[in-house]
Parts: structure tokens; sequence; C-alpha cells
């Protein structure tokens, strides 16, 4: 699964930063290097909603630092096959 995270200017200023930091330490956490690509995009044009977050082709918005884990186990480790 390819994971995006918006690094635009709206969500970098909600914390973008942050969101990729946890993913990072999330992936190893739970093992997942191997199944999870983790990359930054350009402005999702979701603005009002970030930080964007695209798994593949599905959006996940409103990720912050705070529920970055609870959102991984949720959308992310659930989809992985
Ligand atoms: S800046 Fe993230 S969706 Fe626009």
């Amino acid at each position: 699964m390819i994971v995006k995270v918006c690094v635009g200017s709206s969500c970098h200023l909600k914390g973008s930063y942050a969101v990729i930091e946890n993913f990072k330490k999330l992936i190893e956490k739970y093992n997942v290097s191997d199944k999870v690509e983790l990359q930054a995009s350009f402005c999702l044009g979701r603005c009002s909603t970030g930080v964007t977050v695209l798994a593949d082709d599905r959006f996940i918005d409103g990720v912050n630092e705070n529920n970055t884990e609870e959102i991984f186990v949720k959308e992310i480790m659930s989809s992985l096959k």
C-alpha cells in the first residue's frame, strides 16, 4: 500500500511533518515496512479537512499528531493483506 501524506501549505501548518514522523514509527512498530510505502505529496485538494492522507486510492481526512496511531490501525493495518 502506498500511503501519501499531504505536505501542501495548509496541511503543513496543521502538522503533516509530525504525522509523517508518527507514521514512520508506526510502520516500524507494527513491522509493516515491506507492505507500506510512505510518501509525501503536494496538495491533495482537500485542504479544509487536512491533514489529508491518501492510502492507495482512499482519502483519509483529519489526520493529526494525536490520532495518527488510531487511524493507522483502523484505516491502514486493517486493509493490509
Ligand atoms: S494542503 Fe493538504 S490537501 Fe491541500
